[in-house]
């Protein structure tokens, strides 16, 4: 039976993106896969009362099961009320790739989706997104579209043929298919090589450019950065201190994504961010505590260092803090 969001206590993206174009911040979408990230998220995001974006891939659904993520999600916002709090909780479908899917997103309590066609032609991205977006809207759930394509690995599909996206294509975009907010691709990828660079290099700076260039073809309207992660040293050299072997990661610096957040960037996506967290936390813990084998021991603290991460970012790189007062 097909539940609506509305009754799960959660909230589209459209007034959330008002609100940050507005007065300059972008929401946070963060990633879950498990329990641990939900509680952190949530924790940290009641604590600096920010608005959330909770983001669910599709490696997630595979890995723990969609039904099970969505009764997670209903969990996490009754906890936050519990808290006594009021905070915005979007339930998001993350590189969303068929219709199919995102109807069944929608029919399961999703509050917004993502289709991803932006490794299709141009035509082709149009129709599929224009098809969800029509879907979507009768049931009052937003849509976000992609334009142009981040280098790496989009969920699972090897993007080898990267490429910035196309100003002149934007306002063609969303006119034809009325997406309630539109990824680009300016220079990021994701996971945790996101530059090819030599130790000591510096990473180039995102393409501002285009995201001015876009800007000024659709004012007014909400863009989403995707492969946002900064892949801060601190925990990639506690991975590295503790048996681990991360060489050469490099991520966007958390000075661009202020410059981002400011503009008409009203989302940002950090998932591998919180992969390193945890797992340099759990490893340190291991590594030092050989005999302890209950889980919550190593999770617990893993989960403790996720949400001061989290609240990080929100109070001082997207400047989300304090806006769901
Ligand atoms: O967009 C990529 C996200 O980080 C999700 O990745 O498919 O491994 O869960 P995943
Ligand atoms: P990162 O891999 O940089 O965290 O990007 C996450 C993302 O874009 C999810 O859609
Ligand atoms: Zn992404």
């Amino acid at each position: 039976m097909a539940v609506s969001f509305k009754d799960l206590g959660l909230v589209n993206t459209r007034e959330m993106f008002e609100k940050a174009m507005k007065e300059g911040y972008a929401v946070p979408a963060f990633n879950f896969n498990n329990m641990e990230q939900l509680q952190a998220i949530i924790m940290a995001c009641v604590e600096v009362k920010s608005p959330v974006i909770l983001q669910i891939s599709k490696g997630a659904r595979q890995y723990a099961n969609q039904t099970m993520l969505r009764y997670m999600a209903q969990g996490a916002v009754e906890m936050a009320r519990e808290m006594g709090s009021k905070i915005p909780i979007a339930l998001h479908l993350d590189h969303g790739d068929s219709y199919d899917l995102c109807v069944s997103c929608i029919e399961n309590g999703f509050s917004s989706v993502m289709i991803d066609g932006s490794h299709l032609p141009y035509d082709e991205n149009v129709a599929l997104t224009k098809k969800v977006v029509e879907y979507a809207h009768r049931y009052d759930v937003t849509v976000e579209g992609e334009l142009g394509v981040l280098a790496g690995i989009e969920d699972n599909v090897s993007a080898e043929s990267s490429h910035y996206t196309r100003p002149e294509e934007v306002q063609d975009f969303v006119s034809k298919t009325g997406v309630d907010s539109l990824a680009i691709s300016i220079g990021t990828s994701h996971g945790a090589y996101k530059f090819k660079i030599k130790p000591g290099e510096q990473v180039p700076p995102l393409r501002f450019d285009i995201l001015e260039e876009c800007e000024r073809r659709i004012p007014g309207f909400p863009i989403v950065l995707h492969g946002a992660s900064s892949v801060l040293p601190e925990y990639v050299e506690m991975i590295n201190r503790y048996g681990g072997k991360i060489e050469n990661a490099a991520g966007v610096p958390e000075e661009q994504l202020r410059r981002a957040a400011k503009s008409a960037v009203c989302k940002i996506n950090i998932d591998s961010d919180g992969r390193l967290v945890l797992t340099a936390v759990i490893r340190k813990y291991l590594a030092e505590h050989p005999s302890e084998f209950d889980p919550r021991k190593y999770l617990g603290p893993a989960r403790e260092e996720l949400k001061n991460m989290y609240a990080n970012k929100c109070k001082n790189v997207l400047g989300s803090a304090g806006k769901a007062e």
